[in-house]
């Protein structure tokens, strides 16, 4: 990366593939408050992003993130910039396998390597998750959508199938990816 200002740049992680927080001096009920504020602030920061993010598709609302998070399979990283969130990426993750449902990065950070360091340092927590791992991260990208393909291609996904039509605000094909998670199966990384 060669712009200094990434040097600002931090990832939180929330959900599924968070790191345990600290219960050092700290009861159980203080914790889940801790968490529910935190949560509660990151859903708003995201839905932020998602407006800025999404303009020829329909963003997510709020009330959609937190209807996932509810279910605990939902693992949200957000990008940091200073205090700023100007990126996110949100995966579901049902072992062995997990879903990358949205990632995206404020237009105005875009094409700086930042979905690239996201997507990799997400790629890097689910594969270092022992308890339950995860085999392969699938996800679908609209056909039109060349800086998510080329992004994808370039962290080692490679297509695996398509829908016809799948996208209802567009009719465009949905392009299934994935990614091979377990140690030796690695794709090799296109050009
Ligand atoms: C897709 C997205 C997350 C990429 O984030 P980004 O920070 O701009 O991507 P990066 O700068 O890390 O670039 C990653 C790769 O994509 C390529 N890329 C980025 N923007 C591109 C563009 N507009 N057109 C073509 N390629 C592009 C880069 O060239 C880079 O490849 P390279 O290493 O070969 O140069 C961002 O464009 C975005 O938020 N788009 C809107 C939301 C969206 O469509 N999300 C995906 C579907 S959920």
């Amino acid at each position: 990366m060669t712009d200094p200002e990434f040097e600002r740049v931090t990832l939180q992680f929330f959900g599924v593939h968070a790191p345990r927080p600290s219960v050092a001096g700290r009861s159980a009920a203080q914790i889940v408050h801790e968490n529910v504020l935190a949560q509660k602030a990151m859903v708003r920061e995201v839905a932020e992003v998602e407006a800025a993010s999404f303009i020829d598709q329909p963003p997510w609302q709020a009330g959609d993130l937190q209807a996932l998070l509810d279910e605990g399979t939902a693992t949200v990283v957000l990008v940091r910039r200073a205090e700023r969130c100007i990126g996110y990426a949100l995966t579901r993750t049902i072992p062995p396998e997990a879903e990358l449902l949205r990632i995206a990065i404020h237009p105005e950070f875009q094409g700086k390597g930042l979905g690239k360091l996201l997507l990799n340092e997400l790629i890097a927590a689910l594969r270092s998750e022992l308890v339950t791992p995860v085999e392969d991260l699938f996800l679908e990208v609209a056909s039109s959508n060349d800086s998510a393909s080329r992004l994808y291609r370039r962290c080692g996904f490679v297509e695996v199938g398509k829908r016809p039509g799948y996208y209802a605000h567009s009719s465009e094909d949905g392009i299934i990816m994935q990614h091979r998670l377990c140690s030796g199966c690695d794709h090799d990384q296109p050009v």
